[in-house]
């Protein structure tokens, strides 16, 4: 049986849209909060307490993750989420942002094996919390990993998800499965793939070409296409009849809770630009609904280009 777990994305996959997501659609199994980033004082901000607190995620499995080089923070965080009922931290070793990486952060710390080493030498010496990690193959070279891995070898690790791209490429090229593959047979933990699955024929292939790999991770693919993950589980590309009424109804969940936690139309429609810069690509009908959703000034406006997007794509049916 395969798992498949929600990649996390920052400004994406809050708990606002985890439920909406889990109620309408489901196929995910786990899903990863969008990481927690002290900003060196030890304090956790109010959206990220919000984010993780179990009252706002009943109805799904969560994994909290934090970004750090900073064991001390990691274990801050590990209690403070260890009090609400969490038993596992998830580690970003993977973010390639240069404003975070330059600062030895996610990808940035991939190239420094030793710091890495001394890191989970702290954590797992001062606290009982699980920990799992979540990276890339390296910032500047898909060879850091081959240093890295025999250190995370050391540690009980409940699982490795591997997005394998290097931080320079932002998420440009191709992923590189090479590599991806050597790291497989380097590792005794459990390692989950994470990259590019956009479609039930893409994961297939990844299936085929490696099949001891039994969690999977998705990203934008899940926004871009909510039904992805449980057509990859009924292994069928199949939609459902009323798939464009599914995803209104999912779209309108989503936005009443931005509406809620919003002030102001100009900041829920910026939010929902956001949302369709992945939506959009459900409705190859319109390729310019994009830019139309952003010269939408107000709401109805907004509510127009989105009938008129749901009805283009509904006339290539009929
Ligand atoms: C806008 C954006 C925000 C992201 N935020 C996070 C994050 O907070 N934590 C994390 O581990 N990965 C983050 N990622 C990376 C994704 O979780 C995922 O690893 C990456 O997009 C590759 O998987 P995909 O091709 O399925 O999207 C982010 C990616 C994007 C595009």
């Amino acid at each position: 049986m395969i798992r498949l777990h929600s990649s996390p994305l920052q400004g994406f996959t809050d708990f606002r849209f985890r439920n909406a997501f889990q109620k309408y659609f489901g196929g995910i199994d786990l899903y990863i909060a969008p990481y927690i980033r002290l900003k060196g004082n030890l304090e956790i901000k109010p959206a990220n307490e919000r984010d993780i607190l179990p009252a706002n995620n009943s109805s799904l499995d969560l994994i909290p993750q934090i970004i750090t080089k900073d064991a001390n923070e990691f274990l801050h965080v590990a209690k403070y989420v260890q009090k609400l009922g969490y038993n596992e931290l998830n580690w970003n070793l993977g973010c390639p942002y240069p404003m975070v990486a330059k600062r030895g952060m996610g990808s940035g710390l991939l190239n420094m094996p030793e710091k890495i080493d001394e890191f989970l030498g702290k954590v797992s010496a001062e606290s009982d919390i699980r920990v799992s990690v979540k990276m890339r193959l390296g910032y500047e070279s898909p060879k850091e990993i081959l240093r890295v891995l025999p250190v995370l070898e050391k540690y009980p690790l409940t699982h490795i998800a591997i997005h394998p791209r290097i931080g320079k490429q932002l998420y440009k090229g191709e992923v590189d499965l090479d590599t991806f593959e050597v790291c497989l047979g380097l590792n005794s933990h459990t390692i989950f793939y994470n990259g590019d699955i956009t479609s039930v024929q893409r994961f297939r292939e990844m299936q085929d070409r490696f099949p001891t790999v039994t969690h999977w991770m998705i990203g934008r693919g899940l926004i871009a296409d909510p039904f992805l993950p449980s057509m990859i589980k009924a292994n069928n590309a199949v939609y459902p009849e009323n798939r464009y009424e599914v995803f209104l109804s999912f779209h309108d969940t989503l936005f009443s809770s931005y509406e809620e936690a919003l002030s102001g139309p100009k900041h829920i429609l910026m939010k929902m630009y956001s949302f369709w810069e992945y939506f959009i690509q459900s409705f190859p009908s319109s390729p310019k609904g994009h830019k139309k959703i952003k010269k939408a000034q107000s709401i109805s406006a907004y509510r127009e280009v989105l009938k008129l997007i749901i009805n283009e794509e509904l006339r290539r049916f009929t």
